[in-house]
């Protein structure tokens, strides 16, 4: 059983999330400190041991091990020939985003959410429309129908991303909302694309529903699965794009492969066919102690923290902060954070305007970090309080 709890030194590692000062703690950017399971390493060694570094193909044990965990794990196999290989989430986003949509049309999102959307759609020359989520002030968040039907109902709303499940306020879409929601966009003719990154990060007992298995609506749907979040492996820069419509899937596949971002490197064949297969496990003890991360971190939070609130999440190891009871400006907050107590916490604005009063806390560390971070949070704010 893997120890959770051993601290892992990433300093001098070229990590993205620990390019900080000494004494600092990173809690920012939505990757792991954990090893990833040893069956992933494994083959990395000895994929590595091979010592020759070509190019690869994208073999059928990779689809039907994508195939099989969906079976296993969240009750859907996935037919093989409905999946389309892509280098990383990201990347599959802005090929379909150019395929699929003109310039200056709206493509539909759900603020707060996750700030690379924004590039992706900008960076096209296509328009952000947000139907912002709605807070109801008490640590929930739903949907506002009458103004998402609105903005889908715009002729020039042609895509809607939906964040399945929602990065950075952690809800689990249910059935039923997502069935309303691809009601409303087969009403309006808008596709869905949907990003299921974080789909296997759910809370032990609760489940999530993938956009592709309702039946009414899959064929106005693209949606993006990735061992990346899972299994602790976004440096190695691979995703899957679930098309269950066929004419839908050639135009996708032609995007990814006209920008060139459909070839796996050579490591990443390996390490998805066993993070696929033998890693069930490993998984299964992730989720009990990240949820207990989670638990712990809400309750801290919520007693121990005045003027902060946790929003409880079912899904994501990030914890949503509602911080308005201490500051309107999270960007100012953050920096202080980080410059009187070294903890280093994303900003809520960076997701979207009404994002403005929230941190993000990423809470895939050891217990020890999580506590230390929850400290130093706290430090912060009652430093502030004392002014
Ligand atoms: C919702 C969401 N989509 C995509 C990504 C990144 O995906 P990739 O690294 O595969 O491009 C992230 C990373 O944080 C994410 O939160």
């Amino acid at each position: 059983m893997y120890n959770f709890d051993k601290l892992t030194d990433r300093y001098d590692t070229f990590s993205y999330k620990w390019d900080v000062a000494p004494g600092e703690l990173p809690m920012w950017v939505a990757d792991m400190d954990f090893e990833a399971a040893p069956p992933i390493a494994e083959a990395i060694c000895r994929r590595a041991e091979h010592a020759i570094f070509g190019y690869s193909t994208t073999p059928d044990c990779f689809f039907s091990a994508v195939s099989e965990f969906y079976g296993r794990r969240h009750g859907f196999k996935i037919p093989t020939d409905w999946l389309v290989y892509s280098n990383g989430v990201v990347a599959a986003i802005g090929s379909v985003i150019r395929r699929l949509t003109q310039p200056a049309e709206n493509i539909l999102i759900q603020a707060p959410v996750y700030n690379i959307f924004y590039n992706s759609i900008l960076n096209n020359g296509r328009r952000v429309l947000s139907s912002d989520l709605v807070y109801d002030g008490e640590g929930g968040y739903s949907v506002d129908w009458q103004d998402l039907e609105k903005k889908l109902a715009e002729p020039a709303t042609s895509l809607m991303i939906l964040c399945n499940p929602h990065n950075p306020v952690g809800r689990l879409w249910t059935r039923d909302e997502l069935c309303r929601i691809g009601e409303l966009c087969q009403r309006y003719g808008v596709t869905v694309l949907s990003d299921e990154i974080h789909c296997d990060i759910v809370a032990p007992g609760k489940s999530y529903t993938p956009f592709f298995s309702l039946e009414k609506y899959r064929d106005i749907s693209v949606s993006c699965i990735s061992a990346s979040k899972t299994f602790n492996m976004a440096g190695l820069q691979s995703a899957a794009v679930v098309v269950p419509n066929e004419i839908l899937r050639y135009r996708v596949w032609r995007g990814i492969n006209t920008d060139e971002v459909g070839e796996p490197n050579a490591f990443s064949m390996v390490a998805n066919i066993a993070a696929f297969s033998d890693c069930d496990g490993w998984l299964d003890g992730l989720l009990a102690y990240l949820f207990e991360n989670r638990v712990i971190a809400e309750s801290y939070i919520n007693e121990k923290i005045p003027g902060l609130r946790a929003v409880h999440g079912e899904a994501t190891y990030l914890l949503w902060i509602d911080a308005s009871g201490v500051s309107d400006d999270s960007v100012e907050l953050c920096e202080r954070i980080r410059r009187e107590t070294g903890l280093y916490l994303s900003d809520g604005a960076e997701y979207g305007e009404c994002g403005r009063k929230f941190l993000r806390m990423n809470l895939a560390t050891q217990r020890e970090r999580v506590l230390d971070g929850l400290d130093r949070l706290k430090r912060a704010v009652l430093s502030e309080q004392a002014k």
